[in-house]
């Protein structure tokens, strides 16, 4: 089985590099080999390679940023997916397309199903819904296109907020940190696992609903999760300083962008039908920790 993935060095890339199964021909591309800021080459590249999937792990993912490169956001997020699903249709082959929870408003006050309204608040929600939208249009809402939607999603690698707490509690002895915005911290090893079990169901003929939402179980502010990390680090001996955690309100954080304060997803009906258990995200915390201590 031939499986292009795009987005190699990101943090999902990777992981999901590692934790390729056996007898998979895997054809790693970064920005360089495959750019998605111009679609036509998306589609030019799948067309000419004819993998049997597309794992699309790109995406123009600093939220912050996205809203001052709206064109670049919306080429990549969006315009790119469209033709990455568009030549992967033409092949007959299938597209696994990554979202995010910033697809809602975070107006609800229970976890989002699947089929909720969705009603992005910024750019980066917006050029990702977009790109949701095309994949279930072009593939028909069949399982040959399947969105996986996210959220919070971390490793003991990359740029996320865990490796920057991590940076930050080692170098302060106080930080300030949101305690408003509440959703579910994921682990990039239980995506990846959910990546790769759902093309081993849907190669063996099972149909799967067009989105997935996956993340590790609970709900948590970032505060929280600051304070897990701290609480973990402290235990292991990663870190020997006190450190002094200070809950604060959005609005007392300066940024450009509106987040939803509460984007918790409804990941039941997924996991049951990817035969699979999540876990608590206090424990996807702990083993990120353990794993940024090894280095790996
Ligand atoms: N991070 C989160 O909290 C979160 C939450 C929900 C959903 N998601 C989704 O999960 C997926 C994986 O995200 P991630 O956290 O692994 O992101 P990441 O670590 O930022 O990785 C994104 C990857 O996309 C690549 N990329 C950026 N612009 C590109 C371009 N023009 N052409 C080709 N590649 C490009 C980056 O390459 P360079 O490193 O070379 O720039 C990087 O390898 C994305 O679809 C994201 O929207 C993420």
């Amino acid at each position: 089985m031939k499986i292009l993935i795009t987005g190699s060095n990101g943090q999902l890339g990777k992981e999901i590099i590692k934790n390729q199964p056996f007898g998979v021909d895997l054809l790693k591309t970064t920005k360089a080999e495959l750019d998605l800021k111009e679609p036509n080459k998306c589609y030019e590249y799948v067309m000419s390679k004819k993998p049997d999937w597309v794992i699309n792990c790109a995406a123009y993912t600093n939220v912050e940023k996205a809203e001052s490169d709206k064109d670049l956001s919306y080429l990549i997020n969006s315009l790119s997916v469209k033709s990455l699903a568009e030549a992967t249709k033409r092949i007959d082959s299938n597209l696994i397309q990554f979202s995010t929870d910033y697809v809602f408003n975070g107006k609800k006050k229970q976890p989002y199903l699947p089929d909720d309204l969705k009603s992005p608040l910024n750019i980066y929600g917006q050029t990702k819904s977009f790109g949701e939208d095309y994949v279930k249009d072009i593939f028909n809402n069949s399982s040959k296109g399947i969105v996986i939607r996210t959220s919070w999603l971390m490793s003991s690698i990359g740029n996320n907020f865990a490796t920057k707490i991590l940076k930050l509690l080692a170098k302060n002895d106080r930080v300030n940190i949101i305690n408003d915005q509440i959703g579910a911290p994921t682990s990039t090893k239980i995506l990846a696992k959910a990546c790769w079990q759902a093309i081993k169901l849907i190669s063996g003929g099972k149909t799967l609903p067009p989105i997935l939402q996956i993340t590790n179980s609970g709900e948590a502010s970032w505060y929280d999760i600051a304070v897990e990390i701290y609480k973990t680090s402290k235990e292991i001996g990663l870190l020997d300083n006190t450190v002094e955690i200070n809950p604060i309100k959005t609005s007392e954080y300066k940024s450009k962008v509106i987040r939803p304060y509460y984007s918790v997803l409804d990941c039941k009906e997924s996991f049951e039908e990817l035969l699979m258990k999540s876990y608590d995200w206090e424990k996807a915390i702990k083993d990120l920790i353990s794993d940024y201590q090894k280095g790996i």
